[in-house]
């Protein structure tokens, strides 16, 4: 069966990475992956480092580019990829506009779509813009509904969807998991992390920031980067933020901020350079998706400058807080972090409620019609009957049929 990923962020870059190792290592698959280039330089520096080479490159992205626009661009090239590759399956991941123009140019092709990190939900259509609406249509046109948690399951199973829905764990923590072992197996690696890093006083305690979402535009980096220059008067921290390239992220948080000498605003940073720094940090600062899922891995506390979360896991278990975007709110919050022992110690230790590293694995073996080990769910969440590894056998679409499954 021959198997095409399409992705185009950075982050969907990651967290399809260790599938399409998966699906390449595997006898009874074929690989085919698709980039549109949503991102370019951010997306690069994730294909070089875990080794992937497109078969296409759409190279859809504009300097800030509107979302009907790169939609359309999206749709009409997905098309052709579509039509050139013949796929048995499509795989899409997340919620981007890459992840519904992709879904709706495989579905209107009739091919069996596999929607990876199904179920995620706010149901509030407005945060996060326009991802929420993004990830449910998607969900709505999927033939395989790969959810990482039993909570996202349970939405799915609650919305009465066609596809089957198969609790795997997130592939980030795989993803995660690999460039760790990577950074520990290296020690020349880890020389050049240091020299990377060597700006950075070991004195003093690391907050970690990103910041991207766009209805955090406007009034919402406003708070944020009030709180910031506020918290750099601190003198026993540091602040890193990786300017997200977004020109409407750029130029406000640059004209706001920059100049303070422990306030560092620099360019996205590459994955293992980010992983090495969300290691050494205190604390993290983000409204970034991925990065709470990957923190507690690391046993690092995230405060989330949002005001609500599609991942609810982790604020149940503890290693994430949302703050939303007020500066009083993240000032009282990040303050009490770094001055209260017994807080600070709540957050570590505690397991990650979103994987255990095997998550492409059990996508592969689902593709591949084997039964998946189980996922075991490591949170505080309640257990649910798909956590056992098996579909739940939803109302299986009469018109999509996928070869070999
Ligand atoms: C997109 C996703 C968002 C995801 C985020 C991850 C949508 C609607 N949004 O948002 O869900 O969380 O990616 O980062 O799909 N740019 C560059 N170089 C790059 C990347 C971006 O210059 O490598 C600039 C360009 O000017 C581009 C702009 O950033 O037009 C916006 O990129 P876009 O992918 O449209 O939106 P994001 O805000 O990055
Ligand atoms: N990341 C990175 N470099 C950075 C900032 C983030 O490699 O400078 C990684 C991070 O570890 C996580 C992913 O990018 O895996 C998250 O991407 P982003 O925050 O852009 O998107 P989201 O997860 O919110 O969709």
């Amino acid at each position: 069966m021959k198997v095409m990923c399409i992705f185009g962020t950075r982050p969907e870059a990651i967290k399809m990475a260790p599938l399409i190792k998966a699906i390449e290592a595997a006898p009874e698959l074929s690989s085919a992956v698709c980039v549109t280039g949503q991102h370019r330089s951010m997306l690069d520096q994730v294909l070089g480092f875990f080794d992937i080479k497109p078969d296409i490159d759409l190279d859809v992205m504009r300097p800030d580019q509107s979302l009907n626009g790169l939609m359309a661009r999206l749709v009409t090239g997905i098309d052709e990829a579509l039509a050139d590759v013949r796929p048995d399956y499509v795989l899409v991941h997340g919620d981007t506009t890459t992840a519904l123009s992709a879904a709706l140019a495989t579905f209107q092709r009739r091919i069996p779509l596999g929607h990876v990190e199904a179920g995620l939900r706010t149901y509030d259509l407005a945060q996060p813009w326009p991802e929420e609406m993004n990830r449910q249509l998607v969900d709505r046109m999927a033939h395989r509904l790969f959810a990482p948690t039993s909570r996202a399951a349970a939405n799915l199973e609650a919305e009465r969807l066609s596809g089957e829905i198969l609790v795997t764990g997130n592939t980030v923590v795989d993803a995660l998991l690999g460039t760790l072992a990577r950074i520990d197996a290296d020690a020349d690696l880890r020389a050049r992390l240091d020299r990377q890093f060597s700006f950075l006083d070991p004195a003093r305690r690391l907050i970690l920031v990103t910041g991207h979402r766009r209805e955090n535009f406007g009034s919402g980096f406003e708070g944020i980067c009030n709180a910031l220059d506020d918290l750099a008067d601190r003198d026993d921290v540091e602040i890193v933020y990786p300017v997200h390239l977004n020109p409407n992220v750029r130029e406000p948080v640059f004209a706001r901020l920059a100049g303070r000498a422990n306030l560092h605003l620099v360019a996205p940073l590459d994955y293992v350079p980010f992983v090495a720094l969300m290691r050494r940090a205190s604390l993290i600062l983000t409204d970034s998706g991925g990065i709470q899922e990957e923190a507690p891995t690391l046993g690092k506390p995230v405060l989330v400058m949002r005001e609500v979360t599609e991942r609810p896991e982790a604020v149940a278990a503890g290693t994430v807080q949302l703050v939303g975007t007020s500066p009083s709110r993240i000032i009282e919050q990040v303050n009490r972090l770094l001055d209260d022992a017994e807080a600070y110690g709540r957050f570590a230790g505690l397991p990650n409620p979103y994987g255990d590293g095997g998550a492409s694995r059990r996508i592969v073996d689902a593709l591949c019609g084997r039964v998946p080990a189980p996922f075991i769910t490591l949170s505080a969440s309640p257990a649910h009957p798909m956590d056992g590894g098996h579909f739940l056998p939803c109302r299986p679409s009469a018109s999509l049929s996928a070869a070999g499954t």
